[in-house]
């Protein structure tokens, strides 16, 4: 949005913006043809809504994480949530939901309500953008991934893919580190809870009926889902606040901010939920053989691991001159969205997915990354 960044440059050229808009909104309703050259072009920028090119470009991106968000959810809700008609689709599989529920009996509702939540998320973003007379995101093409066959699975296509897994469990020892801040030592390599969920390709859900015995290998894939929700969550914790600096607009702010909250409430839940999961080794896996190491006992435990330090730790914020501050991290604005769909492809989430799709994923990334704030002259 260079165009409107510089018109934000000096207050003075910040008041004309202001007055400008003001009349663009009365203006629109007479129609075009009323309208000066120089205005008529600067309103197809700046819709009569308010929508700065660089705010759409932000919830377009945000409503296609939310989509994706969605459709990983629903297929977590079809096998081990709860079913009703707020999240319609599977029967639910008795096996996996009992082993969600080792980590806390009330898993399958937190499943349920957390799908629930960004169904709302990306039904409420595509709805502003329409009413702000910009386009929503629509992702049904690429809906074509096979799911799981396990009872209770829909079977629909899928958007996503949970059946192959590299799970970053890093968030465990960022969220618990009172010396480093991703945001000030990009370099900082946090260490990981469940190293080798890192090393190989997992599945969260059961891929077919063949995956519910033994029950420590079910177990382990209840686990490697427990793990799961605490990465896409903090990922959205962090993704709101990063892209927040650069709206303009306020009332857009307050979407991101409120929506950027709830996605802080899911993080937190899942955090206190992972530190449940069982240890144990999957005896079906090797090469390498999935592992959930107790993380209360040596080398484990101590203030880097102990489950129950679910509270982000005080940690350096913005410079090491200010005291330590308990935070969320990273919330870095430069190149927020790549880095969000980068770290989504990392995950395996997308493994199977068309040429096609990575292209309008980093299509998304790219304009939302470009976006500027406009509030930058504000007092
Ligand atoms: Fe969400
Ligand atoms: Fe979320």
């Amino acid at each position: 949005m260079k165009e409107i960044g510089s018109v934000f440059k000096r207050r003075g050229n910040r008041r004309s913006f202001l007055k400008k808009s003001v009349f663009a909104a009365g203006a629109a309703t007479l129609g075009p043809g009323l309208l000066g050259n120089e205005l008529s072009a600067f309103i197809q920028d700046v819709k009569p809504g308010g929508l700065t090119k660089g705010d759409a470009a932000i919830l377009r991106f945000l409503a296609a994480a939310e989509i994706i968000e969605t459709d990983l959810w629903q297929q977590y809700n079809e096998l081990g949530g709860i079913q009703d008609s707020e999240v319609p689709g599977g029967t639910g599989n008795p096996q996996y939901t009992a082993a969600l529920q080792v980590l806390d009996g009330d898993m399958n509702q937190y499943i349920h309500d957390n799908t629930d939540d960004e169904f709302s998320h990306f039904t409420f973003i595509d709805a502003f953008l329409v009413a702000k007379g910009a386009a929503p995101v629509n992702l049904d093409q690429f809906r074509t991934l096979q799911g799981s066959t396990a009872t209770g699975s829909s079977g629909k296509a899928r958007l996503t893919n949970l059946m192959q897994l590299t799970v970053d469990t890093s968030w465990w020892t960022r969220y618990r580190s009172s010396a480093n801040n991703p945001d000030l030592d990009p370099n900082f390599t946090f260490a990981q809870a469940i190293p080798t969920l890192f090393q190989g390709k997992f599945p969260a859900i059961p891929r077919n009926n063949n995956d519910l015995t033994p029950p420590d290998h079910l177990q382990a894939i209840a686990n490697t889902a427990g793990f799961h929700f605490g990465f896409i969550e903090q990922g959205g914790t962090s993704l709101y606040p990063s892209l927040a600096q650069r709206v303009t607009h306020t009332e857009v702010l307050r979407v991101l901010l409120s929506i950027g909250g709830t996605e802080i409430a899911h993080f937190q839940t899942w955090h206190d939920k992972a530190g449940n999961a069982p240890p144990l080794t999957d005896p079906t896996t090797s090469n390498p053989t999935l592992v959930f190491p107790n993380l209360n006992a040596p080398p484990f435990g101590g203030e880097e691991f102990q489950t129950n330090l679910i509270m982000p730790e005080p940690c350096p914020f913005l410079s090491r001159k200010f005291p330590v501050c308990s935070i969320i991290r990273p919330t870095e604005t430069q190149g927020a969205a790549m880095a969000a769909a980068k770290a989504l492809t990392a995950d395996g989430l997308f493994i199977g997915q068309t040429p096609q799709f990575f292209q309008a994923l980093q299509d998304l990334a790219s304009e939302a990354d470009k976006a500027r704030s406009g509030r930058d002259d504000e007092d």
